[in-house]
């Protein structure tokens, strides 16, 4: 075993993504609208960066950036507090770990590679969580994020999720 690396994703990453994304979805209930078609929740038109957990040669994390958009309830809540240009903003999300590979700090590098990223080209990082998944949660907190305030996750079918928006540290 060499252990794991955080790397940008690839193209060929995306089909063990989407096996990862199934039993996540099966343990977690993440994502909470299912993991019906998990290559397409894997895309994104809004990508900054992705980046993918690699132990040992086996894809096993996943993170996205994104741009924000209207739906990014966090983003609201940052532009609303700062003003903020909603270009100087980034969105992570899609974060997951196989749950066969947890308790290793990946859900923490991943995020941190993102973070760095966004940094770069001169965004803050925005996400919102669902409040059911507290190991996120945990992570998040652990590397310094600040709670904005609750949200609400609209589904497709109308039901609202509640959620907590956080921003990154400086
Ligand atoms: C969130 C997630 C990516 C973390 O993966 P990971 O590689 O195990 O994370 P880390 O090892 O970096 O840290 C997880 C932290 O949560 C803690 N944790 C794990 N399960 C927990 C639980 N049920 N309650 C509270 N804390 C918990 C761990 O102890 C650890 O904290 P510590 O280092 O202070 O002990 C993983 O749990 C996951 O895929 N969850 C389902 C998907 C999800 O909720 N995504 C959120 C997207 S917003």
């Amino acid at each position: 075993m060499t252990g794991a690396v955080i790397r940008p994703r690839r193209e060929d990453d995306l089909a063990a993504l989407a096996d990862v994304l199934i039993r996540v979805h099966e343990r977690d209930g993440y994502p909470v609208e299912g993991a019906t078609d998990p290559l397409a929740w894997l895309r994104s038109d809004h990508q900054l960066g992705a980046w993918t957990a690699d132990l040992d040669g086996r894809p096993v994390g996943h993170v996205l950036l994104t741009t924000a958009t209207a739906a990014d309830s966090a983003a609201g809540l940052w532009t609303e507090r700062t003003g903020a240009d909603p270009e100087t903003i980034a969105v992570l999300g899609r974060l997951f770990v196989d749950p066969d590979a947890r308790g290793r700090h990946l859900g923490r590098r991943l995020t941190a590679a993102a973070v760095r990223t966004a940094t770069q080209v001169g965004r803050r990082t925005v996400l919102d969580v669902m409040a059911k998944d507290v190991a996120a949660i945990r992570t998040y907190e652990a590397l310094g994020w600040t709670r904005l305030g609750p949200t609400q996750h609209a589904l497709n079918d109308g039901r609202q999720i509640p959620a907590l928006g956080y921003v990154s540290p400086e």
